[in-house]
This record gives C-alpha cells, sequence and structure tokens, in this order.
C-alpha cells in the first residue's frame, strides 16, 4: 500500500497532507483538494500559494515519523557509493530504526529485507516504506537479525548494518553474502567500528576499510566565504569489507 500523503510547501514552510485533508497554517487555513496532483499550485483561504509536489529520497529524512536515529544522506550516499549499490541487488539490512537507509536504498531498486527488533519501530518502519512508496521492494521484518540469522534465505549483494551488535553479525557475513558482495556498518563509536574491522578480518572477508565522514558546508555571502560555523559534526564511522570466497 502506498501512502498518499504530498508536501504542500512553501519557503520553509512543509506540511505532509493526504488529498482532501486540512492544515492551518500562519499564511492561512490549506485545503488540499481530492483531486490534486504534483505540481499544483494550491491557496490558503487568504489566497497565499503553496506548491504541492511528491516526496523526493531527500525529503525522507526530514519527513519519515523518527524512531531509531536515522542515517544522514550524506553517509547513505557512501554506503552506495563504496558497495556499488544498484537496483536489483538484494540487501540486508538491521536495524531498521526509522528506515531512512532501508527507503533510500529501496527508492534505488535494491530488494530490501530489513530486521527491526522492536515491535513498535518496525510498525512505525512500514508507514515510512509506505511513505517513501517502498513496500514491494522493501520488507520489515520483526526480529532480531542475529538470533534470525539461520532462517536468512540468501545470498546478498549488499548487507548494512546500524546496531550496537553489528560486529557479531559481520562475523557471520560469509554466510549470506554472494561473492563479491559487501557488508556495511554504522557505528558512533571508534571502538564499535574496530570491533567491526576484527570481525570482518576474522571471518576472511577483503578489501576491509574504516571510514570518518568529514563534511563541512561552505557559506557565502557578502563579506566572504568560508565554512559553515554551525552544523552537524560527527556521524558515525563506516566500515566496508568484501567476501570473496577462497579458491580452492
Ligand atoms: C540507529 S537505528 C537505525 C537507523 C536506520 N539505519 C535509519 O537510517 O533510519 C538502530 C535500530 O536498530 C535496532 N536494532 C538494534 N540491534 C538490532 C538487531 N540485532 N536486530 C534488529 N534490529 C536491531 C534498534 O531497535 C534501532 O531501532
Amino acid at each position: 500500500m502506498t501512502d498518499r500523503r504530498l508536501l504542500v510547501v512553501r519557503d520553509t514552510r512543509a506540511f505532509l497532507l493526504a488529498p482532501g485533508e486540512t492544515q492551518e497554517t500562519d499564511l492561512g487555513v490549506l485545503e488540499l483538494p481530492d483531486e490534486v496532483e504534483p505540481g499544483a499550485t494550491v491557496e490558503t483561504h487568504l489566497g497565499e500559494a503553496f506548491e504541492v509536489r511528491r516526496l523526493r529520497g531527500t525529503d525522507l529524512f526530514d519527513h519519515l515519523e523518527r524512531t531509531g536515529a536515522p542515517m544522514m544522506p550524506r553517509d547513505v550516499g557512501l554506503v552506495v557509493g563504496h558497495t556499488g549499490l544498484s537496483a536489483g541487488d538484494r540487501v540486508l539490512d538491521a536495524g531498521t530504526g526509522t528506515g531512512v537507509l532501508a527507503a533510500s536504498l529501496g527508492r534505488l531498486g535494491a530488494e530490501v529485507t530489513t530486521y527491526e527488533r522492536d515491535p513498535e519501530f518496525a510498525d512505525v518502519a512500514r508507514d515510512n516504506m509506505a511513505l517513501a512508496g517502498v513496500t514491494d521492494r522493501v520488507e520489515v521484518r520483526t526480529g532480531d537479525l542475529l538470533e534470525d540469522l539461520a532462517n536468512i534465505d540468501g545470498p546478498f549483494d549488499v548487507v548494512t548494518l546500524d546496531t550496537a551488535d553489528a560486529a557479531a553479525i559481520v562475523e557471520h557475513a560469509p554466510d549470506v553474502l554472494a561473492a563479491g558482495g559487501y557488508v556495511a556498518t554504522y557505528t558512533p563509536f571508534v571502538e564499535a567500528a574496530r570491533d567491526c574491522i576484527a570481525a570482518a578480518r576474522e571471518a576472511d572477508l577483503s578489501d576491509v576499510e574504516c571510514l570518518e565522514t568529514i563534511q563541512r558546508e561552505m557559506e557565502f555571502d557578502d563579506r566572504g566565504s568560508r565554512p559553515s560555523t554551525a552544523g552537524v559534526g560527527h556521524t558515525g564511522f563506516l566500515t566496508f569489507a568484501r567476501f570473496r570466497p577462497r579458491l580452492q
């Protein structure tokens, strides 16, 4: 089931509304018509215009209902770039959390099986997948991936892990990865990244690397140009490893 809500935006105002729904704003009351199409302009009862559009991938971070801390767009991009993930890939993901990563990969055309051990978070994530329009490609399973590894129907091209027990799952990566496939872990602390590196080496994975993402926004104004003094600093460490079965 796909969620029919659309973004109704003007400047920094953004409302997620279903056709027929009403929203009070500081510019008057908005009523989204039943037959509205993306690209339309709607007016409040005071005649103030808003633009109607579909959600894009970049809107997921701001508009999915939040449970577990979502992965930031810059880190999603690195996971895609470093694993070569593309349409048709099979992805095993945990934990789902808000589902920003799972939904983003689904929107790229990957077939995603994502595990969330908190049943309430899993329910929210299913609604989020509907909003992101990926219920046909992203299956949210309620459960603990580590406990369910024996029941997984692999192989997967990419395994993405954003959990505290990621290293314990990395140990089993060769059992679920296709030849040439990647495991990517996202850990806020370097100690956990170190555990993932050790687990990847122990599992005889190759191309093991750990990256810290540093991104600075630049500001340009009349006084000059410089990196922004505000914004998000550290997010997490990304550890990648690849499964290359040894030839006998
Ligand atoms: C930081 S959030 C993940 C956010 C997600 N990557 C996103 O982009 O929205 C971590 C989630 O993993 C779940 N979790 C932790 N360990 C797990 C496990 N072994 N199996 C399944 N879910 C797990 C937690 O309940 C939590 O919701």
